[in-house]
């Protein structure tokens, strides 16, 4: 398993067995692929967290008014490079900012397959509930996603045919075997139980929607993790941290 760390901070293609893979962090180049402008108030628990200087980079999912989960491998830098904007469609418009006071990252985190690939954040000041921003629900402990369950995934930047679309875009994919899902991705990087995949031709996640949700009424699932770097190719879903995976360890770390 050949990933670079250099690689995946900078979201650049890596060839690891003859195929590609990527985290899907890139800075000012994020996109869901084959989705559709969400309508204000409709994804309230969604953040981006973005450099200090408003550089796009991540998305995360509010769930508690101190606290966002994201991807482990989104906190590249220490919590005072980063911001985060709450409660808008527009990322260019923020309806709400906050600082970032502390990020904890799941101790067995691995930057070169992205196992346990989860963080929590910390905001000042906290969320205030309104329309436009509200938390998210964790599902239990285990819950299962079975094969075929339809989700959706939301997050900033380029799609197919717009480089930078400035509205917040979500996209229905279907959770995707996990056998198979292994099978397709043995070459490139294991699959682990603690992951979905999800995805289908023209429809995934894509570069910098890495932290961001995968969630079906009002409850997440799962956390953009990685996936193929062209986005919606048809034999390669898209693997997502398994949020019932880690119901414990969040609770264990924030009381959440
Ligand atoms: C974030 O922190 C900086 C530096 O302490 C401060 O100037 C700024 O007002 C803070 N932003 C928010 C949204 O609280
Ligand atoms: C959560 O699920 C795991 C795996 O099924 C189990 O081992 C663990 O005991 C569960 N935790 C709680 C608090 O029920």
């Amino acid at each position: 398993m050949t990933l670079l760390k250099g690689s995946i901070l900078l979201g650049l293609l890596v060839i690891a067995f003859g195929r590609e893979v990527n985290s899907r962090v890139k800075p000012g180049e994020s996109r869901v692929v084959g989705g559709t402008e969400a309508a204000e108030g409709e994804i309230p628990w969604q953040v981006a967290i973005e450099t200090y200087d408003g550089i796009h980079y991540c998305g995360g999912s509010i769930i508690s008014e101190r606290y966002f989960v994201s991807a482990g491998h989104c906190y590249d830098f220490p919590p005072t490079y980063f911001r985060v904007v709450a409660g808008s469609l527009k990322i260019a418009q923020p309806g709400s900012l906050h600082n970032v006071t502390r990020i904890i990252r799941h101790k067995d985190f691995n930057n070169f397959d992205l196992q346990n690939d989860i963080s929590l954040w910390e905001v000042d000041p906290p969320f205030l509930w309104s329309d436009l921003i509200s938390p998210i629900a964790l599902p239990a402990n285990g819950t299962e996603t079975p094969t075929g369950l339809m989700l959706t995934t939301s997050g900033w930047g380029k799609t197919y045919t717009d480089p930078y679309p400035e509205i917040l875009q979500k996209v229905d994919v279907p959770v995707v075997d996990v056998d198979y899902c292994v099978d397709v991705w043995w070459d490139v990087q294991d699959v682990y139980p603690y992951q979905i995949c999800a995805g289908d031709t023209g429809k995934d996640s894509c570069n910098g929607d890495s932290g961001g949700p995968l969630y079906k009424d009002g409850v997440l699932y799962g956390i953009v993790s990685w996936g193929s770097p062209s986005c919606g190719e048809a034999d390669l879903p898209g693997v997502y941290t398994r949020v019932s995976s880690f119901r414990d360890w969040i609770f264990e770390q924030i009381g959440v």
